[in-house]
Formats: C-alpha cells, structure tokens, sequence
C-alpha cells in the first residue's frame, strides 16, 4: 500500500540505523555489572552473538532476539516488513528456526494517525507469517518518535548454534545482499531517490534470510552473521576478533548497490558508517586501489541485510550455486579466512 502524502522518514531525526547506540555504548554500561550465570545459557552477553541461547533440554535450545528502530522508508507496511524481516534475521544467523514473536511500539498518537500504525503491524504481520511464525502479544508506548519492531524467539538443537567466531583457516566467506541501504535510506530522507530505486532496496530488505538459512544446513558451515547496523566491515569484525583468524576481503566483489556507490561519492553519508569505522577502523587494512566511496559503503549501516557464512572451502562454489538456485541472486564469494595476519581484515 503506498501512501504518497505520508513521509514517515521526515518525522525521524538522522538516520535510522545511526540513531542507534553507539558501538560500545552497551558494553560500557553492562561493564563490572553481575551478570547472570547459568549453565544452561549457552550464547548470552558475555560473548554477544545475533541472538541469545538457552537450553532447555539435551535436544532442544530457545534462541532469543530483540530489534526495533525508526522507518528508514516512506512506506508505512514496508516498513513493517522490513521491521519483521530484520528482526527474523538473527535467529537465522544462528541456525535457528523462529517459532513466536512480540510487537514492539513506540508511536506518537498525538501527531500521527493510528491507521498508519495498523498497517506498520500489518506489514510486520505478513511477514512473520511468511516465516512461519505466531504473534504472541506485544507492548506499546507513546513517544515523540515512531519506532516498531519485534522480540522473536526460535527453536535451536543445542549442538548446531552457528556463533559468529570459529572461522577456520582457509574458509571462503559468502554474502548473501547486496550492500548500500544505509546510503540509499539517507537519499530516501534527502529526497533524492526514485521509486524505482526505492521499491528494489525495499524488496532486499523485506526479503527473508530463511531460504539462505534453509540453503546453508546442508553446508559444512563454520560461522555465520547477519549485516545489519555495524555494516559489512563492522561484523566483520565481530566475526575476526577473539577467533584467531585474519580475512582477505576482495573489494570489487562485495555486491554493491550501483545508486548507494553514486551517492556515497556525493558524500551522502550515514552518521553511522562513520561511527562503525571509527569503533572498527583500525582493524582494517585498505589496498591502495580501493577507493573512499567502496570504503564507506563497506562501513555503510544495513538494515535487514544478508547473511555472511563462513563456508569450508572445497563446498563454496557449490553453496553459491545452491544459494542462487533458491532465488538469492546477490549471493557471492567475498573473501577468504587466513591464518595470518592475526585477526585483521585486508581489503584489496
Ligand atoms: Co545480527
Ligand atoms: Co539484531
Ligand atoms: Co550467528
């Protein structure tokens, strides 16, 4: 449903993903706090990961994610696809499979009509029953600004969690979206983006992660993450510190939005990618030949983005095959894990 009057982007200040906490602000104000031990938490804050994880019995996990951010598009069921999608995500990063989920709201009742948020909650509706998912409940508040998303909660076998560390040696990395919808949410704001442009980053972002999930099980998989607010380059990162492996990132083959590419030289800039490179920056190194517009898509907050796998390196090719032959068009070969040097990302 288009609504060409509505903008719900002008009523948010800065972007959606750079109105974020900060990198690091939620591990300063958790720092020296007692947090709680339990056996049978298995992934929690200690060694943050897409989602949480708690088993519950020898066969059977829950795995827990929580996601709501302001609309980085006009379109008010969009975005609540986008919403849903997004926050899906990170239970398919970790191997999951969602079973329920709960609304989050944040909506200005005084400024904003409430049909708009029926149809945000129907868009996030859809969704999760494309996912195969039940709505439990939800909670709103009223605030200055619209924020929706959801809390999900899936079904993981307690032994094939998929963390973002154990990168082994020799892997290939594959990427499953293109990258630039930070870029191309801030021209969104700014006006400056067609609808042709829009309506084909809207398909990416309320495109579900499920079918790469579904493809990547049968698939000696080492690691995997969703691209979502840190940007490619930033859970990169997250991916490389503490798990003993360095990566060699093949710039130019990253996919990229050609529009995102075209602003990002006009400077069109998220805060956020700015804030991701200062918190990840000097865990990169830069060939000479990559230029500054590719580095700043690279940092580029995503939302809903794609999924980065870790693959053993003798079934890539075929888990590409695999992932296109499911309709994931973008999926590509991006890089490759290496032993050296330690825990740092090269990008040529
Ligand atoms: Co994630
Ligand atoms: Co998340
Ligand atoms: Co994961």
């Amino acid at each position: 449903m288009a609504n060409e009057t509505i903008r719900l982007t002008q009523t948010v200040k800065g972007a959606g993903c750079a109105a974020k906490l900060a990198p690091g602000v939620l591990d300063k104000a958790l720092c020296g706090l007692d947090l709680p031990v339990d056996p049978n938490l298995l992934v929690g804050l200690e060694r943050a990961d897409d989602a949480g994880v708690y088993r519950v019995s020898d066969d059977l996990a829950l795995v827990q994610t929580l996601d709501f951010f302001p609309p980085m598009v006009d379109d008010p069921y969009s975005f609540g696809q986008i919403a849903a999608a997004n926050a899906l995500s990170d239970i398919y990063a970790m191997g999951g499979v969602p079973k329920t989920a709960m609304n989050i709201v944040a909506f200005p009742a005084k400024t904003m009509d409430i049909s708009i948020l029926r149809t945000i909650i129907e868009g996030g509706l859809d969704k999760i029953r494309e996912a195969g998912v039940v709505l439990v409940g939800g909670h709103t508040v009223e605030d200055s600004e619209l924020k929706y998303g959801l809390s999900v909660t899936g079904y993981i076998h307690p032994d094939r969690i998929l963390t973002k560390k154990n990168l082994q040696s020799g892997d290939i990395l594959i990427l499953t979206k293109p990258v630039g919808t930070g870029v191309i949410a801030t021209a969104i704001k700014a006006g400056l983006a067609d609808q042709v442009v829009t309506d084909k980053v809207t398909l990416a972002m309320t495109t579900l992660n499920r079918d790469a999930a579904l493809v990547m099980e049968n698939f000696p998989v080492h690691a995997c993450t969703d691209i979502t607010g840190f940007g490619f380059l930033g859970h990169l990162a997250e991916m490389v510190v503490g798990s003993g492996q360095g990566v060699r990132i093949s710039a130019a083959d990253v996919p990229l939005y050609p529009e995102a590419l075209e602003w990002a030289a006009m400077g069109l800039i998220p805060a956020g990618a700015y804030n991701n490179r200062n918190f990840r920056g000097a865990l990169v190194d830069f060939g000479a030949n990559v230029s500054q517009r590719v580095q700043d898509l690279l940092f580029d907050p995503q939302t809903s983005g794609g999924l980065l796998i870790a693959v053993a390196a003798a079934e890539a090719e075929r888990l590409v095959i695999a992932l296109k032959a499911k309709g994931i068009d973008a999926a590509a070969i991006v890089g490759e894990v290496i032993s050296e040097p330690f825990e740092r990302i090269i990008v040529e």
